[in-house]
C-alpha cells in the first residue's frame, strides 16, 4: 500500500527523491522514499514557500495523492488548545470536526456526491496513531474546530468555539473532506502549539512554529511506527465513501 504524509507548519521537506506531480490545480512537489517495505509520499501542505492556511492548494495536494495511488494519509498540523487539560506540547488526535471556514470543500462540482461524514477519519489509522502517540507523549482525543485564518481567533470566538470543540486550527478542512471524497483513508496527528486566544497572555506565530519544530522528532517516531502497522488490506470502508455518496 502506498502511504501519504501531509506535513504541517514547520515540516516542509523529507529526505527522499523529489518528484513533481501534475494536477488540475498545478504542479505538486512530493518526496518519495521507502519505509518498512512501503512506498511513502510526503507533501508539505503549505509548500516550500509556506502559503497561509486559506491559500493552501488543498485540491492539488489531494489530487496528487490520488494520482500517485496513495491509499492512506497521515496528516500533521498544529492546533491551539481550548481546554486547560489539553496541554501545550502534547498531541491531539481529532475524532470529529466542525468547519467554520468559508472555503469550498468538494471535488464534485458537476455530480451530486454526498459523502458520509459521520466518521470523518479512518478508524483503523486513527487507532494506530493514538496507540503510538500515547507511547511517545501525552495524547488527547477531541473535536477540532476549523477556522478560516490567517488571523488567529478573537477571545469571543474562542469562548463560543470551546462549547463545541476542544482544539482549534486552520487546515483540517477541506483536506479531510477531499480525502473522504477521494476514497483515501485519512487521520490527523496534531501538535498542541499554544493555548487559544484569551487563555495565554498573547499569541506569537513564531512560538507556534517553534513548538512544532521541537516536536518534530517525536512526530517522526509516531509516523514511522504508524507506517509499519497500517494493514495492507483496507477493511475500514473508507474507499467506498465516494460510491456510497452517489445520489
Ligand atoms: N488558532 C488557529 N490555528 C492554530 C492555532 C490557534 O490558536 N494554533 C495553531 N494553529
Amino acid at each position: 500500500m502506498k502511504i501519504g504524509i501531509i506535513g504541517g507548519t514547520g515540516f516542509y521537506e523529507m529526505k527522499g527523491e523529489e518528484i513533481e506531480i501534475e494536477t488540475k490545480h498545478g504542479k505538486i512537489l512530493a518526496y518519495y522514499f521507502e519505509k518498512h517495505d512501503r512506498e511513502i509520499f510526503f507533501i508539505s501542505r503549505h509548500g516550500r514557500e509556506h502559503v497561509p492556511a486559506h491559500a493552501v492548494n488543498y485540491y492539488g495536494n489531494m489530487e496528487a495523492m490520488k494520482k500517485i495511488g496513495v491509499e492512506a494519509i497521515i496528516a500533521t498540523s498544529t492546533v491551539g488548545s481550548m481546554r486547560k487539560e489539553i496541554k501545550v506540547g502534547s498531541f491531539f488526535i481529532p475524532y470529529d470536526f466542525i468547519d467554520f471556514t468559508k472555503r469550498k470543500s468538494t471535488f464534485y462540482d458537476d455530480v451530486a456526491i454526498h459523502v458520509d461524514m459521520t466518521f470523518p477519519f479512518c478508524p483503523v489509522i486513527r487507532k494506530i496513531l493514538i496507540e503510538n502517540s500515547l507511547k511517545i507523549g501525552e495524547t488527547k482525543e477531541g473535536i477540532y474546530a476549523v477556522t478560516e485564518g490567517p488571523r488567529l481567533e478573537t477571545k469571543a470566538e474562542i469562548n463560543m468555539l470551546r462549547n463545541f470543540a476542544h482544539a482549534v486550527g486552520m487546515t483540517l478542512s477541506p483536506e479531510v473532506v477531499l480525502a473522504k471524497e477521494a476514497g483515501i483513508c485519512y487521520a490527523s496527528l496534531c501538535i498542541v502549539s499554544n493555548y487559544a486566544s484569551g487563555m495565554q497572555e498573547k499569541l506569537d506565530a513564531q512560538e507556534i512554529k517553534k513548538v512544532y519544530e521541537e516536536k518534530r522528532e517525536d512526530v517522526m517516531k509516531i509516523i514511522d511506527e504508524t507506517i509499519s502497522k497500517i494493514p495492507e488490506s483496507r477493511e475500514c470502508g473508507c474507499k467506498n465513501a465516494p460510491e456510497s455518496g452517489k445520489l
